[in-house]
């Protein structure tokens, strides 16, 4: 497993599980469809178990926890079984949390003076969020010349048709998304639908990346 949270697949589905029992078919779907990191999302109670159940039951499945704002979150997404940890922003409590845990995680930043104060801090790997709506490929773009150190996973507003733009500039290392776990397709249990997504994601990001 690498250490790199940006290094494990081109496009990370953002899922969030109501119910702890679909976890698995929907994990299988996922994999099945060439997205094998899967970030889960600590905002339904069923989410640990969500995380416990692919951990043990999809082996091909790199499962990690997102939404992960407290220490408290980062000991029990580990202890579900996480393999990275994924925040919408951070602190120095939360940062410390994470550098703990001994999986890969990627704190959270939507402003260059957050990327700066990562940077001084040794993470040079963080997400983008919410990256449409903070300034989408035109913000990292101009990140890039002054703090090319600094990689990103944007995430947040971004769908089939943007992901290729953002997957083509330097400094992103993949992208998230939910557009391939639509809530009423979870809520069918059409697990067909949302295999053909995710079979369309993975196309369409390995075309994207031509470094
Ligand atoms: C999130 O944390 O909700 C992710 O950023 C997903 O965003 P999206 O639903 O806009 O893809």
């Amino acid at each position: 497993m690498t250490d790199s949270v940006l290094d494990l697949a081109p496009v990370v589905p953002v899922v969030v599980v109501p119910d702890a029992a679909d976890a698995v078919p929907l994990a299988r779907a996922l994999v099945a469809g060439g997205l094998p990191a899967i970030e889960v999302t600590l905002r339904t109670p069923a989410a640990l178990d969500a995380i416990r159940a692919i951990r043990a039951a999809v082996p091909d499945a790199a499962v990690g926890a997102g939404t992960v704002i407290t220490p408290g979150q980062v000991d029990d997404a580990v202890a579900a079984g996480a393999r990275f940890l994924v925040s919408p922003g951070w602190t120095d409590v939360l940062l410390a949390a994470m550098r703990r845990s001994g999986v890969p995680y990627l704190p959270g930043v939507s402003t260059t003076s957050e990327v700066v104060a990562l940077l001084e801090r040794g993470v040079r790997e963080m997400k983008f969020f919410p990256a449409a709506a903070a300034g989408g490929t035109a913000y990292l773009k101009s990140l890039a010349g002054p703090l090319p150190q600094a990689r990103f996973c944007p995430t947040g507003g971004i769908g089939l048709l943007s992901a290729p733009e953002y997957l083509a500039l330097p400094n992103v290392g993949c992208v998230g998304g939910s557009w391939m776990v639509p809530a009423d397709a979870v809520a069918a249990r059409d697990w067909g639908r949302i295999e053909g997504l995710a079979r369309e994601a993975a196309a369409l990001s390995a075309g994207a990346r031509c470094r």
